[in-house]
């Protein structure tokens, strides 16, 4: 590393410093035991279980302000965005998370050296009220320069305020530049519900070595806090997850258009089996409203995260909805589906070019049942008993999710329904006899 290198980290340093006492934040000494834990982590304690919080019992409901804020957030727009959960009734429907996106909580360490020895790590525990950190690491002059203060009132006054209305708050942290993370909850973030730990900058390190640092550290917080991995299931985070999350990336980020849910979906899929409750596969979040799709395929994207009993995350502008993202969003039976006590991931029973029958079980033996056509044109759409684990011979009463109607007619054996292109049909089956 050269002087010049060396001298910029210190620069560095220093303004993080300087940053951290004029915003909010709090400062947790450098611990010993965070350090053991981060450089000797035996690979066999991730089996065990680290994450006993209660929490994900059904997948987590709420608003994240990603996919429609980005960075453009403030302390007013939480604010507005919790109001508008309750006024709107979504609230009661379940959406109870108020999660501030990427640019806010960032754990950084932060090195000092002279020559080539290391002198000393700081550990800070960054309630970063600002903008993208990445933003302003790409500052042309090479320089750190906080951007004025989004939210002011920082993030314990948040959580009073989001608390106060019934509510939970939830924040972001990323695992920080070329820094090591050194993770702990200090006193002043108390107050905080959920924490998604994304994967950004990370210092090399496996995420399975990653990932229990930030398990300890919640489990230490004295708060049971949701902790969402975001690892963009790069390292097939369903298969080791379980004992540190409530839930897991299984998918590379989203985006408003029918090609990217529909890949989300479809690689999420893969890991059903590992959902359950208390960890579930996160195919990210809802793009329902944002503009970039019909409204079928949002009832298709809809209908997809709620049998996948994937995190029902909104990602819209909840003070400014419209009637049809409310009609959806607010679909009290698909919901049902979502938040079933029985607890398991539907999967792809039967695909045939564009078709696509997906099925799970729900309680009181019944069985959700989804009819996807992917094609460009209608398609009449047949499901089989055999292929979605409803006896042979049973007969069956359906409730079509979307339409809210018990069809008259019983079936026997299968069911068929016309579904036009992007679009799907969603039941609920029961056994009446
Ligand atoms: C959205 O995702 C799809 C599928 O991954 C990709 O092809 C497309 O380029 C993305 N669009 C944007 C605007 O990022
Ligand atoms: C509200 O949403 C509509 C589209 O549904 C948009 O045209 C309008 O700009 C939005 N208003 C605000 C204040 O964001
Ligand atoms: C569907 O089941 C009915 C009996 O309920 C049967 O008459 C019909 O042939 C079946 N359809 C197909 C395509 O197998």
């Amino acid at each position: 590393m050269g002087r010049g290198e060396k001298s910029e980290m210190l620069k560095m340093s220093i303004l993080m410093m300087i940053m951290m006492s004029s915003v909010l934040m709090t400062i947790v000494d450098s611990s010993r035991s965070v350090q053991r834990d981060v450089d000797s982590e035996e690979p066999e304690i991730v089996r065990r279980h680290l994450l006993a919080n209660g929490l994900g019992v059904t997948p987590p409901m709420g608003w994240n302000s990603w996919n429609h804020f980005s960075c453009n957030i403030n302390e007013k727009v939480i604010k507005e965005t919790a109001d508008a959960l309750v006024t709107t009734g979504l609230s009661k429907l379940g959406y109870n998370y108020v999660n501030i996106g990427k640019c806010l909580l960032y754990l950084l360490s932060s090195c000092i050296y002279s020559s080539s020895y290391l002198i000393k790590c700081f550990k800070f525990l960054v309630c970063f009220s600002d903008d993208c950190w990445a933003e302003l690491a790409r500052d042309q002059k090479g320089n750190l320069v906080p951007k004025k203060s989004t939210f002011p009132s920082g993030i314990k006054a948040l959580a009073d305020y989001v608390h106060s209305k019934g509510l939970k708050l939830g924040i972001y942290s990323d695992a920080g530049m070329r820094h090591k993370v050194v993770t702990m909850l200090g006193s002043k973030c108390q107050g905080i519900d959920y924490l998604k730990y994304d994967n950004c900058n990370t210092d090399g390190s496996r995420p399975t070595i990653r990932y229990p640092v930030m398990t300890r550290a919640l489990m230490k917080s004295g708060r049971p806090i949701f902790h969402s991995l975001c690892e963009w299931g790069d390292m097939h985070p369903a298969l080791w997850g379980s004992p540190l999350g409530n839930s897991w990336r299984t998918t590379s980020d989203i985006n408003d258009s029918w090609l990217s849910m529909i890949a989300n979906a479809d690689m999420n899929e893969i890991y059903a089996e590992h959902a359950r409750p208390g960890g579930w596969n996160d195919p990210d979040m809802l793009e329902v409203g944002n503009g970039g799709m019909t409204k079928d395929e949002y009832i298709v994207h809809f209908s997809i995260w709620a049998i996948s009993k994937a995190p029902l995350l909104l990602g819209c502008d909840i003070r400014n909805m419209t009637k049809e993202t409310m009609e959806i969003v607010a679909n009290k039976e698909v919901i049902a589906i979502n938040q079933d006590s029985h607890g398991v991931q539907a999967k792809k029973a039967r695909m045939e070019g564009d078709i696509q029958i997906w099925a799970g079980p729900l309680s009181g033996y019944r069985v959700a049942l989804l009819l996807l056509n992917r094609g460009p044109t209608r398609l009449s759409i047949t499901a089989f008993w055999d292929d979605i684990e409803i006896p042979p011979n049973s007969i069956v009463e359906a409730r079509d999710l979307w339409e809210h109607k018990t069809l008259t007619q019983k079936f026997v054996g299968n069911l068929t329904a016309t579904v036009d292109s992007h679009a799907c049909k969603l039941y609920v089956l029961k056994p009446v006899a």
